[in-house]
């Protein structure tokens, strides 16, 4: 850890100020902040890349050499992100949202939280559980058939239907990942939370904030892989210190929100 990374149980201070004068918000979520909701991670010890091997599940050629492993893995991990619900760090992040000037999410996780949460401004950058297309000709799936195996295929061309999220080997989608730098690089405060900050180009967000100037500052409950290049590390459940930061935004009069800044 370097020396220059406050090490805190709770938002310093420091924070409190930038946050004060912040017209630009980036927040960076992984699956940590959709623990207190029941989900797992896929890193911890009980996490799903601790129990499942990716190069089962989670490549283009493992789907092709085993769709139905593939299809039903994912209709189970659905069925759990639909029956979680968001908890008080999603919460508090469709707050900031709605008191920020210039905001956006950007999540890695595909569970559907922050969307059902009420958070607007949001790009998925590791797309989302509930999309499926087919893995031929690229059609979503609005109108599916089963095959005789009963496996999820494509109305058009009867290829098989598989989930819109990046798989490992794939490229994030264009638009969502310009979106994502676009505010990271513009962001007066950079929050990242929830994430071990190993998968990249993710990870290399709140860098490309900090050399922009940026504030940074991690929520985890226990030091990631970038930890040591933020100028904050919060150690506490994503659910109990996001609630305290927009506390602290709802204090202030005026909101930001309502004294634009128009040099940006
Ligand atoms: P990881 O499983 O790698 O990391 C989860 C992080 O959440 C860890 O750093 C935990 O310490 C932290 N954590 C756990 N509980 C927490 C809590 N209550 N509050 C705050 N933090 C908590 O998950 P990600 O970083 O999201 O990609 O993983 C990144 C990507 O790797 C995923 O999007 C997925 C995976 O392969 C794809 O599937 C493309």
């Amino acid at each position: 850890m370097s020396s220059r990374t406050a090490h805190l149980t709770e938002p310093s201070e420091q924070l409190l100020g930038r946050l004060e004068q912040a017209t630009s918000l980036c927040v960076l979520t992984g699956a940590g902040i959709s623990v207190e909701s029941g989900l797992s991670t896929f890193r911890d010890p009980e996490g799903l890349w601790e129990k499942y091997n990716p190069s089962d599940l989670a490549t283009e050629a493992a789907f092709r050499r085993n769709p139905k492993l593939v299809q039903g893995w994912y209709q189970a991990r659905l069925e759990q992100a639909i029956s979680a619900q968001p908890n008080a760090g999603h919460l508090a992040i469709t707050e900031l949202d709605e008191l920020s000037e210039y905001f956006l999410l950007v999540t890695q996780n595909v569970d559907t939280l922050h969307t059902r949460a009420g958070t607007k401004r949001l790009v998925e950058l590791h797309g989302n559980i509930s999309d499926e297309r087919c893995v031929d000709c690229g059609q979503p799936s609005d109108r599916l058939v089963f095959s005789e195996e009963g496996l999820r295929c494509c109305a058009d061309c009867n290829g098989f239907l598989r989930p819109g999220v990046v798989w490992f080997g794939e490229t994030l989608p264009t638009e969502p990942f310009e979106r994502a730098s676009e505010a990271a690089s513009r962001a007066d405060v950079f929050l990242s939370v929830g994430t071990s900050s190993i998968v990249y180009p993710a990870a290399g967000l709140p860098l490309l904030a900090k050399q922009n100037g940026a504030f940074v500052v991690e929520i985890n409950v226990e030091p990631s892989a970038l930890s040591h290049t933020m100028h904050e590390l919060i150690l506490g459940p994503a659910g109990e210190i996001l609630p305290l930061l927009v506390e602290h935004i709802r204090s202030l009069q005026p909101l930001n929100k309502l004294e634009p800044n128009t040099s940006r």
